[in-house]
């Protein structure tokens, strides 16, 4: 498809995006799709799976701040140039991907939905808004077919925890858990890998991203300020009570910023009311979609960032009985910019776009 695209004609002077489906491959119902935060770690990688996912795309827009507006950008689908969010009606779209940060969010994504846009957003900003579901497409996905316009994708640390511990709740009844995450340094998107890159070589490099220096070190802080907790670790609490409907499960969690560059990792002690079985533990892990297990320390196979790393699956391992026979220790790694963020996001989509009325 892309290769079609590529040798069609383009006039750059009459449109600033363009339709580029219409009239290729007629193939069912095509969609007028955005992305807000085109040019980011996030937003970037949307639209490369747009393609990548053969979503069904009619047309392009790319938004991106007012620095970026007016570049030209390479897409799978050609050169596209980005938009500015300047006008106070945005255009009418009929899917919005938004990656672009919770003032982007609060600011427009009401004003997409009430143009009739389904949109998807992945910052913090709806993930606890009654009207806006919370959305792990494997777990929860009938929660989505019930939005008001916005359905809201969670953080990229909370979604590999709820899709190890989905298949494990049904099975033995989580009771509590107690987690502690290794957060690659892309999950604070571009900035965050550019802060990386200088300071592995620069060692005089002052901390720029991060609160400290990231190279060569870990910080066990990540995001704002919640009392005595840091921001990252409200959000693993809240959307993991939020998404499998426990209100009150009891959580401890501690977030840690490591110098990898992609991969979130999470070391999880759960505790269940009922029994806990190895075996079948391992059975349920291996019949979840988007679950994989990798799990061979004898061969020095476990999941690790470099495992997941371009991968859509969550992976999961190290799994052993802990605290008693109603405990399991295990470890989760995921792609923090797929599955923790773009992809679920381009699942939601093609999840609520299936099965809507
Ligand atoms: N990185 C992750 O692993 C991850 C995972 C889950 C969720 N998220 C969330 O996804 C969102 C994007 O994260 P990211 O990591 O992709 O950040 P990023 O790399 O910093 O990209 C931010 C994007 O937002 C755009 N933007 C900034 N201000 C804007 C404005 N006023 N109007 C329109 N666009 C604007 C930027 O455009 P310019 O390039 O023009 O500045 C850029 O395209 C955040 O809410 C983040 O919390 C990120």
């Amino acid at each position: 498809m892309s290769e079609l695209l590529d040798k069609r004609p383009f006039d750059f002077e009459r449109q600033s995006s363009f339709p580029f489906m219409g009239d290729v491959v007629e193939v069912g119902r095509r969609y007028s799709v955005g992305v807000v935060g085109s040019t980011g770690a996030v937003g970037s990688l949307v639209v490369k799976l747009l393609c990548e996912r053969n979503f069904p795309v009619g047309e392009l827009r790319l938004f991106a701040s007012p620095n970026s507006a007016g570049k030209w950008v390479e897409t799978p689908y050609g050169q596209c140039q980005i938009e500015a969010l300047a006008l106070r009606k945005p255009p009418i779209l009929e899917v919005v991907f938004m990656a672009a940060g919770a003032a982007v969010a609060k600011r427009w994504g009401w004003r997409f939905a009430h143009r009739g846009a389904l949109v998807i957003d992945k910052s913090s900003y709806f993930r606890m808004k009654n009207y806006a579901p919370l959305v792990v497409p494997e777990v929860n996905g009938e929660r989505g077919l019930r939005h008001q316009g916005i359905i809201s994708n969670p953080n990229c640390t909370t979604i590999p925890l709820v899709m190890a511990l989905a298949p494990l709740h049904k099975l033995f009844d989580l009771e509590l858990i107690t987690v502690t995450s290794f957060q690659s340094v892309s999950g604070a998107g571009k900035k965050g890998i550019a802060a990386l890159a200088t300071e592995l070589t620069d060692y005089e490099a002052e901390p720029s991203t991060f609160s400290q220096r990231i190279a060569y070190n870990i910080i066990p802080w990540i995001g704002g300020r919640r009392g005595r907790h840091s921001g990252e670790e409200m959000k693993i609490i809240q959307e993991t009570r939020r998404i499998l409907e426990l209100p009150r499960l009891p959580i401890q969690a501690t977030a840690v910023r490591v110098p990898t560059l992609v991969g979130h990792g999470l070391a999880v002690h759960a505790e269940f009311r009922r029994k806990v079985d190895i075996s079948k533990a391992f059975a349920a892990w291996e019949a979840f979609p988007g679950v994989k297990v990798v799990d061979d320390p004898s061969e020095g196979l476990y999941p690790t960032p470099a495992v997941a790393q371009g991968r859509d699956e969550v992976f999961v391992g190290r799994l052993r009985c802990d605290r008693g026979r109603h405990g399991l220790g295990f470890f989760v790694v995921a792609d923090n910019l797929r599955k923790g963020a773009a992809t679920n996001a381009l699942q939601i989509a093609e999840y609520t776009l299936a099965n809507s009325p």
